[in-house]
């Protein structure tokens, strides 16, 4: 008989206090993780339904989905359709010997070193963001890398080293390297409507790196910070990271809901991707964006502006950027490289008031220092010969084909299983279908087919509103989007025939 587990403990562990900044998902499956490391939990102990646990915790069913599933995806559990969610015999700690032996016997069990901090654990439960290194359908938020022109790259390399010797191998300006920064300023001028000068662009390896900033430099912890809800999972954990008490905000068809945000108890910052909402595709509308530059003038709060993934935009123009509305420097603005160049590159940016340039680069040379030095110069001459403009002219038009390749290709062969957001612009379509246990099954099915439907629901702080994928088609051609769509359609009517 399998052994299952008393709730009790589960229960105490969900209300500590060390805990009570976490979502309710990420809570239990701390607890859970708690329950293995004491050794309370051994492989093939079953845990109970989603709907038993969430009703004896009072909580969300779909709180105790996600958590589940996070702890699946961690190699915590194992789930087994029809017959439940067992603790898998790789997440037991390896004890030797008798020490195994006696770790559940009660007052003698061996209690396994505290090795994390409660901010360690939290962050190691968070998961992290991990960008998939493995790209294959539907894998979101990854550019085509088939069509970057690396022998152009290559040229400007070399000849950047030639120039410059060995200033390009030395230690970096934490700010990141004056030419760089003044082409970038006037890309963004122009192409964003970011009102900025030069000496206000930071260089960084990422916009994950200048949302931990920002955590760190502008927040404190326990500080209410508002968070756009469905929200990007990057920014939600560098901010829950540094302890900040997230308050999530709902978004519909024009973005994050103002009205409400400005009804909540006045939060000391706020996350939007303003452009091109993450993961629903929305665009803030522009009154909105008025209310939200008057909510942070009034609150002397921070707008930190993700804008990722802009350039790529099909229909129309993309709205410029919030912070060239900002009269009051309330916004941050962040930028990336890794879509419209590569991801390994680590190359991004942020712009800030000038005041804040000095404190920021300071506390960057408490993470890394500086980007190579190398990899600057070259994007930096990449970008002043025109490379830039031209591969992104390029790939845009690249991208759209596919976004419409992938809408096509789903209406035809997956008509009426799921309903598809038609995105504007970006990397990926957000795909909705009715509820968790189809969001599931989808994804085990997709799974054995080596295809990733990465869920949709994981994106909601609290109870999700919508169900499905956040399918990337900018990296597969429409032969690769149009072989993948026909072996999910095949799995599927082999399930339904079943
Ligand atoms: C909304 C959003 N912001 C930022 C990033 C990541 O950018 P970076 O690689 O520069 O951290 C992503 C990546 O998918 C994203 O979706």
């Amino acid at each position: 008989m399998k052994n299952r587990p008393d709730l009790s403990s589960l229960e105490f562990k969900l209300h500590a206090e060390e805990l009570a900044h976490l979502s309710v998902p990420l809570r239990i499956a701390m607890a859970v993780k708690h329950w293995v490391a004491k050794g309370l939990l051994r492989a093939d102990d079953q845990l109970p339904s989603s709907r038993q646990l969430a009703l004896r915790l009072k909580v969300a069913r779909e709180s105790v989905e996600i958590a589940y599933s996070q702890l699946e995806a961690e190699g915590y559990l194992l789930r087994r359709m029809g017959s439940g969610s067992f603790i898998s015999a790789t997440a037991i700690p390896q004890l030797s010997g008798a020490s195994a032996v006696r770790r559940r016997s009660g007052p003698l069990a061996v209690t396994p070193v505290q090795v994390l901090s409660h901010r360690g654990e939290a962050i190691h439960s968070g998961g992290g963001v991990v960008d998939q290194p493995v790209v294959r359908p539907f894998v979101a938020g990854v550019p085509d890398l088939r069509s970057f022109p690396v022998d152009i790259w290559k040229k400007i390399y070399s000849q950047v080293l030639r120039e410059t010797g060995s200033r390009a191998l030395q230690a970096g300006d934490p700010a990141g390297e004056a030419q760089l920064r003044r082409n970038i300023a006037h890309h963004i001028a122009l192409q964003r409507g970011v009102h900025c000068s030069e000496a206000q662009v930071i260089v960084l390896t990422s916009s994950q790196q200048a949302l931990a900033l920002t955590a760190t430099m502008l927040f404190d912890e326990g500080d209410a910070f508002a968070i756009e809800n469905p929200c990007y999972h990057g920014a939600r954990r560098a901010y829950e990271a540094n302890g900040l008490k997230l308050v999530p905000v709902p978004v519909d068809d024009n973005g994050l809901r103002t009205e409400i945000l400005t009804q909540l108890a006045p939060a000391r910052g706020v996350y939007i991707t303003p452009s091109h909402q993450y993961p629903t595709g929305s665009t803030l509308s522009l009154e909105r964006r008025q209310a939200l530059l008057a909510w942070a003038y009034e609150n002397s709060a921070w707008i930190i502006e993700d804008d990722y993934d802009s350039e790529f935009h099909y229909d129309g123009h993309p709205t410029s950027s919030v912070q060239g509305l900002d009269p009051h420097e309330r916004t941050i603005y962040v930028g990336t490289f890794s879509k419209s160049m590569f991801p390994s590159l680590r190359i991004g940016y942020m712009v800030v008031p000038l005041k804040l340039v000095q404190p920021m680069a300071t506390a960057r040379t408490l993470m890394d220092g500086h980007c190579s030095v190398i990899h600057q110069l070259t994007l930096s001459r990449f970008i002043e010969d025109g490379h830039f403009s031209k591969h992104v002219r390029k790939m845009r038009s690249v991208y759209r084909a596919r976004r419409d390749a992938f809408v096509f290709e789903f209406a035809k062969h997956l008509e009426g299983t799921a309903t598809v957001t038609v995105p504007k612009g970006g990397l990926q379509a957000a795909c909705q279908v009715a509820d968790s246990r189809s969001e599931q099954a989808w994804i085990n099915m997709a799974r054995d087919q080596d295809i990733d439907l990465p869920r949709l629901s994981r994106l909601y702080i609290g109870t999700p509103q919508q169900f499905g994928w956040l399918a990337g088609f900018a990296a597969y051609t429409p032969d690769e989007i149009r072989l993948a769509l026909i072996k999910l359609k095949e799995t599927w009517r082999q399930q339904r025939r079943r």
